[in-house]
């Protein structure tokens, strides 16, 4: 049977553990590249129990030649790459650009050398809705402009996405597409996988839920004196669970394309809901009271932007299903596993 090996790097992160759990349920072996600088080893042995497979890992950095090649050495040929593995931290990158660029950018280059080198026809990306700035227009297509991104994370996101279409317009027999993700939230609903933000979260719904749980004192809101309904921003949060199911059907689609190929997709749910409309109704759905207080505007934040996910939908046939609430209640119920302290 021709392969069905994945390599999932950054298979151990929080989007990446949760789409090798949805690529073995489609029939695909996930093969997980991990170095462990912003994740945990136990993730991995978790997506081993939720499968019931002993999905292989490969201990290294995908921007590093020499460990990706050792990868291939060992697994042999692969159908595809799904590349997770990137710093994602918007603040973090203003201060250490250079460390974005060498990781992200220097791993999008080494992922696509080993594609080019050991001929994997099936490229997926993780790219993000920051290629798109402050929009113009919401809510935001695949077709509008990609602007200044507002950090050198976002700029590593827009670098890497020219150099899969270039390298793919060079005429490589690659099939590739970039998912440009919104705001990923919530946990597999085992609650043996979710969101493991090591130290302080800088994302919203990891500091809530750690709120929730008495590890933080209180949620700090950065600003409410935005141009939208209650003052504070707006994004579109899209359950870690649908997301994942995208990159099953981008692969899909992928398969039955023919080399060299490149297309771009949203992967949100299509709904805004605010900072506040947040607490509120991860108050309603778990009962417990968030207490928050309203900050500064926090610098490389925009007001609003949430996606039109109407290209997903027709052509991946993809949709989001589950709800904002489903969202919010599965992110709970693993930090309390994870209040429990069992590994
Ligand atoms: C959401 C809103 C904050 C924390 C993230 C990632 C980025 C990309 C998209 C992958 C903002 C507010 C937050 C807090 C708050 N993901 N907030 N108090 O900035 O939209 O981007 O998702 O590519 O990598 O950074 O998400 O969760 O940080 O913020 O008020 O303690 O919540 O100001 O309005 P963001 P976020």
């Amino acid at each position: 049977m021709a392969s069905k090996k994945i390599l999932v790097t950054g298979g151990a992160g929080y989007i990446g553990s949760h789409t090798a759990v949805e690529l073995v349920r489609a029939g695909y072996e996930p093969v997980i590249l991990d170095n462990f600088s912003n994740s945990e080893r136990f993730i991995v042995g978790r997506v081993r129990k939720i499968t019931g497979r002993n999905v292989p890992l490969c201990t290294g950095d995908c921007s590093v030649p020499a460990d990706v090649a050792k990868v291939f050495k060992k697994e042999g040929r692969f159908h595809g790459i799904i590349h997770f593995a990137a710093l994602k931290a918007v603040g973090e990158s203003v201060a250490q650009p250079l460390r974005y660029y060498r990781n992200n950018v220097g791993g999008m280059l080494t992922m696509l050398e080993a594609a080019d080198r050991y001929k994997v026809p099936h490229f997926v990306f993780s790219s993000s809705c920051t290629v798109y700035g402050e929009p113009d227009k919401l809510p935001v297509r695949e077709d509008a402009p990609v602007k200044n991104a507002a950090s050198p994370y976002g700029e590593t996101k827009k670098i890497a996405e020219r150099m899969l279409e270039t390298f793919l317009q060079s005429g490589v027999p690659v099939k590739a597409v970039s998912l440009r993700y919104f705001n990923p939230i919530g946990a597999h609903p085992s609650a043996l996988i979710g969101e493991l933000p090591l130290g302080t979260p800088k994302n919203l719904v990891p500091f809530v839920t750690q709120t929730a749980a008495g590890i933080r004192k209180v949620l700090q809101v950065y600003g409410d004196d935005y141009k939208t309904p209650d003052g504070t921003c707006i994004r579109d949060y899209i359950h870690v669970i649908d997301l994942a199911a995208a990159h099953v059907r981008a692969l899909g689609y992928l398969e039955k394309k023919r080399g060299p190929f490149y297309d771009i997709f949203n992967v949100g749910t299509g709904r805004g809901q605010s900072v506040l409309g947040i607490v509120k109704t991860f108050e309603k759905v778990t009962g417990v009271k968030v207490p928050y207080k309203i900050a500064l505007r926090r610098s490389g934040d925009i007001a609003e932007i949430y996606a039109a996910a109407g290209k997903a939908k027709k052509v991946l046939g993809w949709s989001a299903k589950l709800s904002l609430e489903e969202a919010l209640r599965s992110s709970w119920a693993w930090q309390k596993t994870l209040r429990s302290g069992k590994r």
